[in-house]
């Protein structure tokens, strides 16, 4: 067991266990947190946590701010334990981009209850509330809670995937490839505009000029993309989530969508972050997929607005300390 007081994001920070390990952060006096916190410390790092203790922070006016400072500084994801005097400010920063910030969140408290009630559907993580327990060994019991909520929310082992294992495991190795956000467009036989939400993008070339994206082969507009000549990427900005959800659903997909057409009838929709018309080059028959490949023959992008992220099943945007 080491202890050090390394300076993160502005706060004094005790170190124990091993920086190997994957982080479980404590934030306040670690007194207030567990009934025996030495023997909760070490339970952690015998488990392979690696322990920093935030004894200093508080909730004075800017706590939440440095508490943000403190999670982006970190080399990983923390699991999160506070207590419930903690929340006022541990609430607002983990808001909208928690799950981004720390794996877990664990609120310990004295009480039978967290007061006022907590929702920790307030929250995009993990949250267990740990009350202090009873019985012949109450901090035994007390760190089994605790240390069986990180085993499940923050697992110590990465997962693995092998050739023949559940599909869902895969897509959630697959999730971890942080991307954009496209509606991909083209018109039908009959001149009526057609797209679908695809965070399958990629640029393949600049000489030539070459993107991709992946259809899948259960879309309802296959064949419209087969046989057009060409498509558009329109690549959505951080303002446009609701649109990703209308074209990745049932009904006029069109309907309160402002577009245009510029040289192939392929729409363009307007105040996109950026929109690539294409020549269709190859369609690539891949799985349950097909891969199409377009030449750009037009291009334009917004320099200034930020993009809508995708990211563990997750819309995301991105986050600057
Ligand atoms: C963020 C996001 C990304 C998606 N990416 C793709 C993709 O790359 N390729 C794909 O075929 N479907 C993708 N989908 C699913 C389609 O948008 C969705 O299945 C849509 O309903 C298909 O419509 P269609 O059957 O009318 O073509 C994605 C959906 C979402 C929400």
């Amino acid at each position: 067991m080491t202890q050090s007081p390394p300076r993160i994001g502005g706060q004094d920070v005790e170190s124990w266990g091993d920086p190997e390990d994957p982080i479980v952060l404590l934030l306040g006096r670690p007194q207030a947190l567990f009934g025996d916190w030495r023997r909760a410390v070490r339970a952690l790092v015998e488990a392979g946590r690696h322990v920093l203790i935030a004894a200093a922070f508080d909730t004075s006016d800017d706590a939440s701010g440095e508490l943000r400072r403190l999670l982006t500084d970190l080399p990983s994801r923390p699991a999160l334990i506070c207590a419930q005097a903690s929340l006022p400010a541990v609430i607002p920063a983990l808001q909208v981009t928690g799950a981004a910030l720390a794996s877990c969140l664990v609120i310990s408290t004295a009480e039978a209850a967290v007061q006022p009630p907590f929702d920790p559907a307030a929250l995009d993580l993990p949250v267990q509330i740990v009350t202090r327990q009873d019985g012949a060994d109450p901090a035994e019991a007390e760190n089994a809670l605790v240390l069986g909520f990180l085993e499940r929310c923050a697992p110590r082992e990465a997962l693995h995937y092998h050739a023949g294992s559940d599909p869902r495991t895969l897509r959630d190795a697959l999730g971890c490839f942080a991307t954009g956000v496209t509606v991909v467009t083209t018109l039908d036989e009959a001149g009526r505009p057609v797209g679908l939400t695809a965070n399958s993008f990629s640029s393949v070339s600049l000489d030539p000029p070459l993107i991709l994206f992946c259809l899948s082969r259960s879309s309802a507009n296959v064949e419209r993309f087969r046989q057009a000549a060409h498509f558009a990427i329109n690549v959505l900005h951080i303002g446009q989530q609701p649109m990703s959800g209308v074209f990745a659903g049932a009904g006029d997909r069109f309907q309160d969508v402002a577009w245009e057409t510029w040289d192939t009838g392929a729409p363009i929709l307007s105040g996109a972050l950026a929109s690539f018309e294409c020549a269709t080059d190859q369609i690539v028959e891949a799985g349950d997929h097909l891969v199409f490949i377009g030449r750009v023959t037009r291009a334009r992008f917004e320099p200034r607005r930020d993009p809508l992220l995708y990211f563990r099943g997750k819309y995301r945007r991105l986050h600057f300390s």
